[in-house]
């Protein structure tokens, strides 16, 4: 089979074409293209099939595990493929991996070392229990999120654009270091022990119901991680789409009720702003992929995030 390869204004990527097998692969014809061109590595490749001239809607992107026979349509002799070079890639693990490392190791240092004085703040500083609590439930939460990067989720997208280390690590890692200055610092004023126990304890709660959301997720797909969405089911997942994110906001929630800090409430705003972005993305796809057509079943009727209003 003769591959043309072009790019998305029509151009020839590689001169004449590529000769493949008739059983080939599209992770074939992507190696093939690497050895080619060294720097376009399988993960930086897009491959779509053409639109027809004026078409506007989304092109098939070509799966790597499918032979290029189910793309053509019938020719076994060539097929054209459009190609969009996606830039340097790293594995989504890394970029979560380095995300979450800065608010763990920065926090505690702000807890544990000197750092005030360098701020102006010279005597020695008195550490109430609020703020030990909270340097303890912050370091889980973000353990709990660098194993449950490696060892519970199953990603379908291998890997990201290289700029995301850099604008995810620039999020979390200031964060943590405005929320860290302001927890730990030395005028620091905590609010009554009831109050940050509540806080704390339902915190905690949260934490745990977010992680076991994460493994009911992380049961519906097959250990080689095949990028099929299914309905989420159990649990909270009874009553909203994404039952992990509403976990996660309403573990900052418990946080900020016991910590009471300006910049624990912008994070949460922040993180409640993104994931609410997000869940309203996956509730619409999850209602197209199981629009009860064709033998597929309907999408239940849930919340979308944070019941009772959306
Ligand atoms: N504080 C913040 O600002 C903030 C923001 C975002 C996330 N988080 C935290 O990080 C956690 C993970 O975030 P995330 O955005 O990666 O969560 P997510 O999109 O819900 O994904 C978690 C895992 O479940 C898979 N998954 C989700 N829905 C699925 C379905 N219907 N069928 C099969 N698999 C499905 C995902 O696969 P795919 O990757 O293939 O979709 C992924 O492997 C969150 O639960 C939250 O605790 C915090």
């Amino acid at each position: 089979m003769n591959v043309t390869v072009v790019s998305r204004s029509g151009r020839e990527i590689i001169k004449g074409g590529i000769e493949l097998d008739a059983s080939a692969t599209v992770s074939d014809l992507q190696r093939a293209i690497h050895s080619r061109i060294k720097k376009l590595y399988p993960a930086r490749q897009r491959l779509t099939l053409p639109l027809p001239p004026g078409e506007r809607r989304k092109p098939v992107v070509l799966s790597s595990a499918k032979n290029l026979s189910d793309y053509s349509d019938g020719n076994a002799k060539s097929l054209t493929v459009v190609f969009k070079d996606l830039g340097p890639q790293v594995s989504y693990r890394t970029v979560c991996f380095f995300e979450y490392l800065g608010p763990l190791v920065i926090y505690p240092i702000f807890y544990f070392f000197p750092v005030y004085k360098y701020f102006g703040y010279e005597e020695k500083r008195v550490v109430h229990p609020v703020q030990t609590y909270a340097m303890y439930y912050w370091s889980f939460h973000y353990s709990k999120r660098i194993m449950e990067t490696f060892f519970v989720h199953r990603f379908i997208h291998a890997t990201l654009h290289l700029s995301n280390v850099f604008t995810n690590c620039a999020y979390y890692w200031t964060f943590g270091t405005y929320i860290a200055y302001y927890v730990n610092h030395p005028l620091y004023t905590p609010v009554n022990e009831l109050q940050w126990k509540i806080g704390f304890g339902f915190g905690l709660l949260c934490q745990v119901s977010n992680f076991y959301c994460h493994i009911l997720l992380k049961n519906l797909r097959s250990s080689e991680g095949s990028g099929v969405y299914q309905i989420p089911r159990g649990f909270l997942f009874n009553i909203v789409t994404c039952a992990n994110y509403t976990a996660e906001i309403y573990q900052w929630i418990g946080f900020n009720i016991a910590t009471q800090t300006v910049a624990g409430y912008l994070f949460l705003l922040a993180g409640f702003v993104i994931m609410s972005i997000s869940a309203l993305g996956k509730h619409r796809r999850l209602k197209e992929l199981f629009d009860g057509k064709e033998g597929r079943p309907n999408y239940p009727r849930r919340w979308v995030i944070f019941p009772p209003f959306f």
